[in-house]
């Protein structure tokens, strides 16, 4: 009797499973002709509609298409724009970093534009997606956005789709909208920009074309070697800047917006390279779930940092001549001399008002803002120290199985952490003792 009880409840299941399945078939498939139909209609363009979704036709401007370039995107010999990557990872202050590119009035900034495909691809893995999130900057540097709409979901894109866009200098200055001047120097409000119209994307496109200099800000390159055909093509002779941080303070950041970062750091603990990857998710501990992925994920970029420190060390001078290390502390320490530098690499001359605006960010007031992703003035030196009084002992203790995790722990394992006898003593971090934050297998107190 209970047998056949449990048998019904089987089929019941079953049945119920394949329902299920069978749902979304139907849906997709009934839906398919209603939609063509209002394409049809709508757009008076009844041939084939199917060839709407086909990037390349639509985009099309009226221009003719013969031979592999377009007469407007031929590249202007004479002139040859500056293509520059900043290449960091999350929490290293790149916001602020790529902000004295958005600041410059030569430079057309694009931040996070690879976001878009981590969105509408995850959960897929960090590591795979940097062939498409390469791909990506290879057009945007040719300033073809139409490479956006793959991700959209719709063929309307406008300059509202660009990710960050409200703080975009060249989308909300004139001629795209009239609340800023694009040569005035200072934050963009953002309250107002998002008033502005929304333009085509490809009016966006046609003032990139107008600048000299096109950077790029991005997370998702996790390994510098991705890019090294970028800097080899001619066309796009990239030239590249990594962003280095005190793996400690990036920690510390990271886990203190670990609710934001949580999506993105399972995306590149499932990097393929990772033969622990399905370990790694397998948590059981629900608790600390997130607090895992995020410090786990920060083990494979401390990796990933090293593995480019190795690749520059080797490198040919074509490669070394077009990339330039920096560290977040330095540039806060002395802005001046950092953005000179910058600028100097990037082909840009610096003026009073560009140096007026960094010293600025880096003279505020307190050492965060309230909302983690938000650029603002901020206390140089506490952000760069922050960490020392943040990163508590149990948050450490909780990843000690990774072993550059451990590193960190090696002063405070047993004893809390004392401000006036800072046995965190190293104060000082530079790339040389970074595997000291790494993988510290070194003695305390060095
Ligand atoms: C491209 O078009 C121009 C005229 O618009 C023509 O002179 C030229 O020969 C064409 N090139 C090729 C490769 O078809
Ligand atoms: C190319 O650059 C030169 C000099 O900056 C400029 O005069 C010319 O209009 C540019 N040509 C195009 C097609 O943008
Ligand atoms: C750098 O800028 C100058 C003008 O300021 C320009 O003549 C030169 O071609 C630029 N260099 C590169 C590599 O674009
Ligand atoms: C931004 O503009 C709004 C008005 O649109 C103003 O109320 C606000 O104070 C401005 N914010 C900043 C930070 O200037
Ligand atoms: C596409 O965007 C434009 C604004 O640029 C808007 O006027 C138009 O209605 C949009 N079309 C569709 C189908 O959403
Ligand atoms: C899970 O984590 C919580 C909070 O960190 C801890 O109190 C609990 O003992 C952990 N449980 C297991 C089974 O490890
Ligand atoms: C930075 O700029 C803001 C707004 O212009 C100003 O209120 C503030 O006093 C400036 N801070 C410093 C340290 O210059």
């Amino acid at each position: 009797m209970k047998r056949r009880l449990q048998k019904k409840y089987l089929i019941l299941i079953l049945a119920y499973s394949g329902l299920l399945l069978l749902v979304p078939y139907v849906l997709d498939y009934r839906d398919k002709p209603v939609e063509r139909a209002r394409h049809g209609f709508t757009q008076q363009q009844p041939r084939c509609p199917d060839l709407e979704r086909t990037v390349a036709l639509l985009w099309d401007n009226g221009e003719k298409v013969n031979g592999s370039r377009t007469a407007a995107s031929a590249v202007n010999q004479s002139q040859p724009r500056v293509h520059i990557y900043v290449h960091a990872t999350w929490r290293t202050g790149s916001s602020f970093f790529g902000e004295l590119f958005n600041q410059h009035p030569d430079v057309f900034y694009l931040y996070e534009p690879m976001w878009h495909i981590w969105q509408a691809l995850y959960p897929g893995d960090g590591e795979s997606l940097q062939g498409a999130v390469r791909d990506m900057m290879s057009a945007l540097y040719r300033c073809d956005f139409s490479v956006l709409k793959l991700y959209a979901g719709s063929q309307n894109v406008t300059t509202s789709f660009v990710f960050g866009w409200k703080m975009n200098k060249v989308i909300c200055s004139e001629p795209l909208c009239n609340v800023h001047k694009r040569h005035e120097i200072g934050l963009v409000n953002e309250s107002k920009c998002s008033k502005c119209q929304k333009r085509d994307i490809r009016e966006l496109e046609r003032e990139c074309k107008k600048y000299p200099v096109i950077v790029i800000k991005g997370v998702r390159i996790l390994d510098l070697s991705t890019l090294v055909p970028l800097v080899k093509d001619p066309t796009v002779n990239l030239k590249i800047i990594q962003l280095f941080r005190d793996p400690r303070a990036v920690h510390n950041s990271r886990l203190k917006s670990k609710q934001a970062l949580v999506k993105e750091s399972i995306q590149v603990l499932r990097s393929k390279k990772q033969d622990e990857k399905y370990k790694r998710l397998l948590v059981p501990n629900k608790t600390n779930r997130v607090d895992s992925y995020v410090s786990g994920a920060m083990e494979l970029i401390c990796d990933n940092w090293l593995n480019d420190l190795m690749l520059i060390k080797n490198s040919p001078p074509w490669l070394t001549s077009n990339y330039l290390r920096m560290r977040y502390e330095d540039l806060v320490l002395q802005p001046l001399e950092e953005l000179r530098k910058l600028y100097h690499f990037s082909n840009l001359s610096s003026s009073p008002a560009l140096e007026a605006f960094a010293l600025n960010m880096t003279h505020g007031r307190g050492y965060s803002s309230e909302k983690p992703f938000q650029i603002s003035s901020r206390d140089a030196k506490e952000a760069i120290y922050a960490w020392r009084e943040r990163l508590s002992v149990d948050q450490i203790s909780q990843a000690t199985r990774s072993p550059w995790l451990r590193g960190l722990v090696f002063r405070a394992e047993g004893t809390r952490w004392n401000k006036k006898t800072s046995n965190w003593n190293v104060v000082h971090w530079d790339l040389a003792t970074m595997d000291l934050g790494c993988f510290a297998s070194a003695e305390p107190g060095q």
